[in-house]
């Protein structure tokens, strides 16, 4: 594999408006610990993160892309029990370490995983493969039977099919999907794995609230995003997709998605934002996007979350300093147990009067 040589010359300084903030000179401390990037890793990412996160933390997340990581499973209780998943796991001797945080999930070292993807467990649907940051946002979202949910961006369908298990089957879910083969997709894997009864739309999300203003009691924006937590040093498929304009184009996207989702929300209802982006713009800037755009009629609920991958939000990028609040949200590295992510929680209350018309 060829590497990089790091130039600390900074073409893109200007283009992301850099040259003012930039103290560090860019690169060096990859330099220092010489880091194995493959060639075809895009350096304007470099040379933007290491500013985000600064020379310590970066190095932090070039380690996190580098590791093999493990695979996190959560049980699917639409299938069976935990009780029944954790002991035909044991007597097909797959080498699982449960989560010491939570109950139904677990993991296997990324030299197992083959042994679990095998096993009786996850081909019979009773295992469900599942990253342990993308367990989190509904396990925020406080689902109980009863509930009208939204979840606004749906496919391939995994945080839909932990929703369906923490409901009942009557309850009014609907899971929204704007690509048409994503949504057979969606389909496809509801249907597989117990959650059929689930109601799926092929729409706009962006339009959702305009059909069911102030209609659901949780509503869960997962939104498209930059992947950037998802790199993997070791798969360019995993970060050949990105370029210098990805962040702006996915923003817009959230944004309106936001909107969204915040006007479908019935007031005293909770709506979860996450991402599994690193970008300052689409994480702690979509928060404070809603804050100033929504006032006072939602808040950030704290997070309460001890792990070490925890970093404490950004709160100010580009010379621009964002709503306090956005302190209470959770930002994640990415390490050998999971992607990078962020979540945010927050409560609706008081109406947001939706307007008759969508304003950008
Ligand atoms: C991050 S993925 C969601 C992953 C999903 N929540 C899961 O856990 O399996 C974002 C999804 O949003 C869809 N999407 C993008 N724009 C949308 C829109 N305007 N309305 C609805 N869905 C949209 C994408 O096609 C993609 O399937």
């Amino acid at each position: 594999m060829a590497y990089i040589s790091h130039q600390t010359g900074n073409p893109l300084n200007d283009y992301f408006g850099f040259a003012s903030e930039c103290s560090a000179q860019p690169l060096n401390s990859l330099e220092l610990i010489g880091m194995k990037i493959p060639s075809s890793f895009p350096k304007a990412f470099l040379e933007r993160y290491e500013v985000v996160f600064g020379p310590d933390v970066f190095k932090d997340v070039i380690n996190g892309f580098d590791a093999k990581r493990h695979t996190w499973f959560r049980i699917n209780t639409l299938k069976g029990s935990v009780q029944d998943a954790f002991n035909l796991l044991d007597e097909e001797k797959v080498p699982y370490h449960r989560s010491e945080l939570f109950s139904d999930a677990g993991w296997v070292e990324f030299s197992d995983r083959d042994l679990l993807l095998a096993s009786t467990a996850v081909r019979t649907q009773l295992v469900y493969i599942q990253g342990f940051a993308s367990q989190l946002p509904v396990r925020f979202l406080d689902i109980t039977p009863g509930l009208k949910v939204l979840d606004l961006a749906a496919a391939p369908g995994s945080k839909t099919i932990q929703i369906a298990g923490l409901s009942h089957p009557e309850d009014e879910i609907a899971a929204v999907e704007v690509v048409r083969k994503r949504k057979f997709k969606l389909q496809d894997n509801l249907s597989m794995h117990g959650a059929g009864h689930i109601r799926v739309f092929l729409q706009d999300g962006t339009n959702v609230w305009k059909y069911r203003p102030e209609h659901f009691d949780r509503v869960l924006l997962d939104a498209p995003c930059s992947s950037e937590g998802r790199f993997q040093l070791s798969d360019e498929h995993s970060f050949g997709f990105w370029n210098a304009s990805k962040v702006k184009e996915m923003v817009r996207k959230q944004r309106r998605l936001l909107f969204s989702a915040v006007h479908a929300l019935k007031p005293g209802g909770t709506l979860v934002y996450s991402t599994c982006a690193l970008s300052p713009e689409e994480n702690e800037g979509a928060v404070d996007y809603v804050l100033n755009s929504f006032g006072d009629c939602l808040e950030v609920q704290p997070i309460a979350l001890d792990l070490a991958e925890r970093m404490q939000p950004i709160g100010m990028w580009r010379k621009k300093e964002y709503h306090s609040a956005v302190q209470h949200a959770c930002r994640l590295m990415p390490s050998e147990h999971m992607e990078g992510f962020f979540v945010c929680k927050f409560k609706k209350i008081a109406t947001s009067n939706p307007p008759l018309k969508f304003s950008r």
